[in-house]
């Protein structure tokens, strides 16, 4: 199949775009090959442009949903979910039951006046409305833009503008572990603290009341214990989720607004070597294709399965393999509202063990965080014994970590699915296929179906003409790929300039990953970090321009540099030289501590915990003489 997918391309994508999906109307054939794909990968030559299925339309949430039903799976169950209590708060959602809540939001949504092509951003937690929100803007034609929920205010902010998304959805609180985030708190400060004087301005707010928080007047503090919830309300801007679906005028159906393949789908955010995150633009019949195609064939997923991804819906990871991959397929899956180690580092375990989970999907910086609390807390009280698949995606695995996810979590006997891939492809790029390769631990082996990787030498500059400077057999350089796959993002949302020259700006004709990788002489991939200004922080992708920026905005700081360093558990970790401004004082030791710590807390409310430095090293400006 791979042979196949790469010698002829458009066959193939065209076999398995006929086959599985729901067409509105299908208007691709082999007779005209750009109505499968028509597209410039090569700058010289033009505008880079990616075009599949373009004539041809369809609804991704219509393939998600309404299919299943339709086909007499309504009563499947779509998602387990578990929250973040141990002993309480677990639902089933039937496909029929979230098709229901999808069409209702859809029509809720409309009549806010949201119209095809319009954004919409959601800052919320690990909970059913996320999807069902999502899925209602994928229905509707309109835009979604999730922002990670562990994102700040100011964050947030920066992503409502670019993104001009006029509604945003979101929850009182987050509840991770014994912590409330408030998120509510955060949306009311970006919009009226951080969006001020911008030109943009937020219409709606709609608020998930999980945590049942009760509203206080603007006069007063709003308490954030889990026992007594509270916060404020703008009466002209905020609206209760519930009051809104549970209008009576809300119709259980929907009308599904049929879209051309290359109509948006969504955008997300994701940092890169410059300051402004850029939000990529991902389209719809390539992203339904190469979501559901690589779920089905990497995690082998069958009728009667149950798959759990770990991962929050505000990454890419969420995005395709929580929600879109899984639902295309018409697969069960578990959501997971809580955290790893709360109330014990046991709880993933028993959760497998609870559902059966087949296939379970998360990032190596858990799989070391767990390993190091000991493996009693895997043993005791969990057998495991559903597992067949396991999947790492985020980060490079090392190879202690892969033997121990092995043989621990999976008693030996499970297949280890490394997963390279990004925001921006998607989908999976190079990654094993389960019962077909070998693998080799801290490999993601081989390259998924249609997609053509190719190693550069590090020492290219910037719009090498040639396609000859790649290197062949045994080799180690840059990652590159030379022919598009259906999931890779179109462009970055109002700058295709950025986009161009970002990913296809260095050599022509070649897609960058920003990875550097080796390739051993059996022809296994090894990826072996970002090789452009970008961190890699338990798997969360940070530019250090990003986090300059932010310590330059503090009134201490002259200047800043950041860079990643080793870490055991984060892969990466934040170590930052800062410059102070010549009239702040750091001559004794208490003075540098409690600055060090306020700057720590600074970058954490600009950007997010995420973000935490891990060191401060307060340098001096170099100067010439000295
Ligand atoms: O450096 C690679 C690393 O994560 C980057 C992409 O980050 P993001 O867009 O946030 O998406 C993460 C989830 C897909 C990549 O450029 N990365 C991701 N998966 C792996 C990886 N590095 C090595 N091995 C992986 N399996």
């Amino acid at each position: 199949m791979y042979r196949e997918s790469v010698e002829k391309p458009y066959d193939f994508w065209y076999k398995v775009a006929n086959e599985n999906y729901h067409w509105k109307e299908k208007n691709f054939s082999l007779e005209e090959p750009k109505s499968i794909l028509d597209y410039n990968f090569d700058l010289s030559k033009g505008p880079i442009h990616i075009e599949w299925f373009k004539n041809s339309l369809t609804n991704i949430c219509y393939n998600a949903l309404d299919r299943h039903v339709e086909n007499g799976n309504g009563d499947r169950v779509a998602f387990y979910y578990e929250g973040n209590d141990i002993n309480d708060n677990h639902s089933t959602i039937t496909y029929k039951e979230l098709l229901k809540q999808v069409c209702k939001f859809g029509n809720v949504l409309r009549k806010l006046g949201v119209k095809k092509g319009d954004r919409v951003a959601m800052y919320m937690p690990m909970v059913m409305e996320l999807i069902i929100a999502v899925l209602a803007c994928a229905r509707i034609g309109a835009i979604h833009s999730v922002v990670f929920g562990g994102f700040s205010a100011e964050a947030l902010a920066s992503r409502l503008i670019d993104s001009h998304s006029k509604i945003i959805v979101t929850s009182d609180y987050g509840i991770r572990g014994d912590k409330l985030i408030a998120l509510k708190q955060a949306v009311d400060e970006a919009i009226d603290h951080h969006c001020q004087d911008t030109g943009f301005t937020c219409e709606k707010v709609i608020v998930v009341n999980r945590m049942n928080s009760k509203i206080v007047s603007m006069d007063t503090k709003p308490s954030h214990s889990i026992s007594s919830p509270q916060i404020h309300w703008y009466e002209k801007r905020d609206v209760f989720y519930n009051d809104l679906m549970n209008d009576e005028t809300i119709s259980e159906e929907c009308q599904v607004e049929w879209v051309k393949g290359e109509d948006g789908l969504f955008m997300l955010y994701t940092s890169g070597s410059t300051g402004k995150p850029k939000g990529l633009l991902h389209t719809t019949a390539g992203y339904m294709i190469y979501t559901s195609t690589t779920f089905k064939y990497v995690f082998d997923y069958h009728e009667n399965d149950v798959y759990w991804c770990g991962a929050d819906i505000g990454w890419i990871t969420g995005h395709s393999y929580v929600i879109y991959g899984p639902l295309i397929c018409g697969a069960t899956s578990v959501i997971f509202e809580g955290i790893p180690t709360y109330p014990t580092p046991s709880r993933y375990w028993q959760i497998i063990d609870k559902y059966k989970v087949n296939q379970f999907y998360t990032a190596p910086t858990l799989i070391r965080t767990l390993m190091k609390i000991g493996d009693e807390h895997v043993k005791n009280g969990s057998t495991r014994d559903s597992l067949r698949i396991l999947g790492s995606v985020g980060e490079p695995i090392n190879p202690e970590a892969w033997l121990w996810y092995h043989n621990v979590i999976g008693n030996g006997k499970c297949a280890i699915v490394d997963t390279f891939w990004q925001t921006e492809s998607g989908g999976h790029l190079i990654t094993p296929i389960p019962g077909c390769i070998t693998t080799k631990p801290g490999s993601a082996t081989f390259p998924f179906f249609g997609v053509q990787p190719a190693v550069l030498p590090p020492t290219i500059e910037p719009q090498t003409p040639a396609a000859s400077e790649e290197l062949e057999g045994d080799c180690e350089g840059y990652l590159a790929i030379k022919f598009p796959w259906p999931g890779i993002a179109r462009t970055i949302f109002g700058d295709h300039d950025r986009y161009e020259k970002t990913y296809f700006g260095i050599v022509n004709g070649y897609y960058m990953t920003g990875d550097g990788c080796r390739r051993d002489s059996d022809g296994y991939i090894w990826l072996t970090g970002r090789v452009d200004d970008v961190l890699n922080v338990s798997g969360h992708r940070l530019g250090t321009a990003e986090l300059e920026s932010a310590f330059v905005a503090h009134s201490s700081v002259a200047e800043a540099a950041v860079v990643p360093c080793p870490h055991d558990i984060k892969g990466h970790g934040i170590y930052c030289y800062v410059v102070l401004k010549d009239h702040v004082d750091i001559s004794e030791q208490k003075k540098r501590d409690e600055l060090s710590h306020a700057l720590k807390q600074w970058i954490r409310h600009e950007i997010g915990p995420v973000a935490t430095p891990d060191f401060i090293h307060f340098a001096f400006k170099f100067e010439k003489d000295c």
